[in-house]
């Protein structure tokens, strides 16, 4: 069962992405957009494309400097969600207040002021892991919350390089949350001791991008509170990294 399916995760990522923020921590996609934008002045914001984008919010906050962005998940429902909120401008969904209590309350466009970009984005289905070559020559690629989802993360960060534009922008962001049921230990980047020497994910992306990429700056780190139920939330610390193709 992908839980990324289910109704639960469809409510949780409907509130985290355009409901209100928790405990004064602001919305994280749209930090993430903010994000790349300060990283791309002075760069060409022609097309971007955003790597397990869930119901949407980065795909559509990127819009705002970009002149089109493609959003892709893995997720039916999650893709769907993105375009009935294209599409009509506002969807329905089921918060959780305890057990099978709850409301539903709906997220709209205009109270985020994303009304005017809904014209400059797509979504669709697609494994980030096995996109069709047609999905190239982008200005900037984000994947916010995914290398740690992928069961190969090596083979998707040496794969970007392929879908950039020459001096192309990658960011990721992460919480490294390394789990088997995702990536089967030999395939961990980071996360554990060699010779003795600790190895983090960020070192495994050094590793790996610094094939094609130079870091553009220090990582910075981005927390973001996920409401489970009306007294359970999860308050992560991402760590985002921002990379410039230059091979
Ligand atoms: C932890 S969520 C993060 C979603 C969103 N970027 C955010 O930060 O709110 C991971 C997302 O990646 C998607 N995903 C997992 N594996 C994927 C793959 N191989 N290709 C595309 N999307 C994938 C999941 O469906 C889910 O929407």
């Amino acid at each position: 069962m992908n839980l990324y399916e289910t109704d639960e995760l469809l409510g949780q990522y409907m509130d985290f992405h355009f409901g209100e923020s928790h405990f004064g921590v602001g919305n994280y996609p749209a930090r993430c957009a903010r994000l790349c934008q300060d990283l791309m002045a002075g760069i060409s914001k022609g097309r971007a494309l955003d790597l397990g984008c869930a119901v949407g919010r980065s795909t559509f906050e990127l819009a705002r400097v970009f002149d089109h962005v493609t959003g892709l998940d893995l997720s039916n429902r999650f893709i769907d969600s993105a375009n009935e909120m294209k599409r009509d401008g506002q969807k329905r969904y089921f918060l959780r207040e305890q057990g099978d209590l709850g409301r539903h309350v709906t997220a709209t466009l205009v109270e985020v002021d994303l009304q005017s970009v809904a014209g400059k984005v797509e979504f669709a289905v697609a494994d980030a892991c096995n996109l069709p070559t047609d999905y190239c020559d982008y200005d900037l690629i984000f994947a916010g919350n995914l290398i740690d989802r992928l069961e190969d993360p090596r083979a998707f960060l040496a794969s970007l390089h392929k879908r950039l534009v020459p001096g192309g922008v990658v960011v990721i962001s992460s919480p490294y949350t390394l789990m088997e049921e995702y990536t089967p230990r030999p395939n961990w980047i980071g996360g554990f001791e060699q010779n003795g020497v600790p190895i983090t994910v960020l070192d495994g992306m050094r590793d790996i991008l610094g094939q094609h990429f130079e870091m553009m700056q220090d990582p910075v780190e981005l927390p973001f509170v996920i409401r489970e139920t009306r007294r359970k939330y999860q308050h992560t610390l991402a760590e985002a990294s921002a990379w410039r193709r230059i091979r």
